[in-house]
């Protein structure tokens, strides 16, 4: 089956782009595998006339927005997102209505719809440097994610008011989830993901997005970690450091927690082969609700 999906990758000069979420197998084979800020430069950039995307629609939804001539292909239509499902457009444009004179801020793990909704995107890898450079008096709404919106305020001294939104996976992590963990291998540091609950955080001795976990530890001295968000990013961590021990959630046997997001392991060798053997699913969205979405992307690929 790999072997099938690069050949035919090459034939139709298509690019298969994934998420560290998604299984070992799929990140393998894929050109390029990222965070959600580097996968969205990637799709912009990209000059292959079909994007495969191994990842979330959302993700999908973002390649097409920032490069709308391309073919894009979702193994699976009904890899969603919870944290974008926790934001429902209608609800969300009501809660925008009521907070006049604010800046809109809203995380990348959202609809189309409430992108266009928004001011500027942004994403875990990039969120702290842009709040950081609004005006301190600017007064701002953060959608969707209650935790990393809560983590900006408490970094940055900000209040910003806060759509209630979260994802299953991160938020499903207990303090004494980590606190196990961090009992049965007391050397090792903690990396976290800021979709965390505030409890979870607290514990951490660094917190980002999955590839600034990743830079963190290959930056390292230290050789045990024990990594706090979802397990599809041991795979690269592994890879990267082999000298180095990762201690996850899903791998104790200790706890009753894989933080493991199925929506992503919807992405299959057999359904990406499928997928570019007969360009189906193929995303397809309005121009003008693109045309909208698209302004606050820029804005935010555009802060260096
Ligand atoms: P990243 O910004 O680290 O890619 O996070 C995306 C995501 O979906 C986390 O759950
Ligand atoms: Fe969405 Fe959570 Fe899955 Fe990330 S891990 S794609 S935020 S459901």
């Amino acid at each position: 089956m790999k072997e099938e999906i690069l050949k035919l990758k090459k034939e139709k000069n298509a690019i298969i782009l994934a998420h560290y979420y998604t299984r070992s197998e799929v990140q393998e084979i894929a050109d390029f595998v990222g965070d959600s800020l580097a996968l969205s430069q990637k799709a912009a950039e990209t000059d292959a006339d079909i994007i495969l995307f191994a990842g979330v629609h959302f993700m999908a939804e973002t390649a097409k927005i920032l490069n709308p001539t391309k073919k894009v292909l979702i193994p699976d239509m009904e890899a969603k997102c919870s944290l974008a499902d926790s934001c429902p457009d209608e609800d969300f444009e009501a809660f925008v209505k009521k907070h006049p004179g604010h800046t809109i801020l809203s995380y990348i793990n959202c609809s189309a719809k409430v992108k266009a909704l928004s001011d500027i995107i942004v994403t875990s890898g990039n969120a702290l440097r842009i709040v950081k450079s609004l005006p301190q008096d600017e007064k701002i709404v953060f959608a969707p994610d209650r935790n990393l919106g809560g983590y900006i305020n408490r970094e940055t001294g900000r209040q910003m008011v806060l759509w209630d939104g979260a994802c299953h996976v991160h938020n499903d992590i207990s303090e004494q989830d980590v606190e196990k963990l961090h009992e049965l291998h007391p050397d090792a540091l903690i990396i976290a993901h800021p979709e965390c609950p505030e409890n979870v955080l607290k514990h951490a001795d660094f917190v980002g997005s999955t590839a600034a976990m990743l830079k963190y530890v290959s930056n390292s001295s230290q050789k045990e970690f024990v990594v706090i968000t979802e397990n599809g990013i041991l795979y690269e961590l592994r890879k990267k450091n082999p000298e180095k021990t990762f201690y996850a959630l899903s791998e104790s046997g200790e706890m009753c927690i894989c933080a493991n997001c199925h929506y992503m392991k919807f992405n299959t060798l057999e359904n990406i082969l499928s997928a570019l053997q007969n360009e189906q699913p193929e995303l397809l969205m309005d121009e003008t609700l693109m045309d909208a979405a698209r302004k606050p992307i820029e804005k935010m690929l555009s802060f260096k």
